[in-house]
């Protein structure tokens, strides 16, 4: 077993850069990476493909404590199987990240992401250096003992010009409205379960409105460095 192995934190909304972020630091470092959001992506699949309402508390609670979730670890290769089906790029439809926040605000179904999340991050700092997290409650909920926590955030215009960039090559008016929805709505919802907007005490915050990838990844790493302990 590693003799220090790390957790690094990182929560944020949409947009706030912070899955490619998350990714680049873990491939810098040598660390494993974990994509939480993917997670919840995949049940909302899961109960898309098996008609369930996603309201349906009960019913979707049931579901994710049975589904056949193996999601990746390697940041070059966060791969999302259920049942061995590969759904990395359904996961990313419309039609999941419209549903996807019933599925995120139901407590019981948080409480069992929780602990398959917790698993995944003792099994990483038990095979190797330890693990990039990514999420809205890592550093509160999930992971608040992390030797590593930061908060991505960005101004409302920078998250969304760089998600309509992201889902339709372009930031024009029309593509900004139709991100708009999907981008604020469901904050506005995700937000009434997990505080991501400001960093909670003990939080690096990092406002990436200004900053480059390159910046933002950098601005992780020094963070890190700096925190690291002496010796
Ligand atoms: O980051 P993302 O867009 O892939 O996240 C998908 C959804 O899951 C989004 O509605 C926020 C929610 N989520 C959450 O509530 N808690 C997490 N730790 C990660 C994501």
């Amino acid at each position: 077993m590693p003799e220090n192995p790390i957790t690094i934190a990182i929560d944020g909304p949409s947009g706030s850069g912070k899955s490619s972020v998350s990714k680049a630091v873990a491939r810098q470092l040598g660390l494993a990476y974990l994509d939480t959001g993917a997670m919840y992506r995949a049940l909302t699949w899961w109960c898309l493909e098996r008609g369930l309402d996603t309201t349906d508390v009960e019913a979707v609670a049931a579901q994710a404590d049975t589904f056949p979730l193996v999601i990746g670890t390697e940041p070059d290769a966060a791969t999302v199987h259920v049942g061995g089906t590969d759904i990395g790029a359904a996961i990313r439809q419309t039609r999941v990240s419209e549903q996807v926040s019933h599925i995120a605000t139901n407590l019981q179904v948080r409480a069992t992401m929780r602990d398959l999340q917790r698993q995944i991050i003792a099994d990483a700092r038990h095979a190797g250096a330890g693990i990039v997290v990514e999420g809205r409650d890592i550093t509160t909920v999930i992971a608040p003992d992390a030797e590593h926590r930061f908060l991505l955030s960005a101004s409302e215009e920078a998250r969304l010009a760089r998600r309509a960039r992201e889902l339709f090559d372009t930031d024009d008016d029309s593509a900004l409205a139709a991100t708009h929805d999907q981008i604020v709505r469901r904050d506005a919802a995700d937000s009434t379960v997990s505080a991501f907007f400001e960093p909670a005490p003990g939080v690096v915050g990092i406002d990436t409105s200004d900053l480059t990838f390159d910046q933002s990844v950098a601005a992780v790493l020094d963070a890190v460095e700096a925190n690291a302990p002496a010796g």
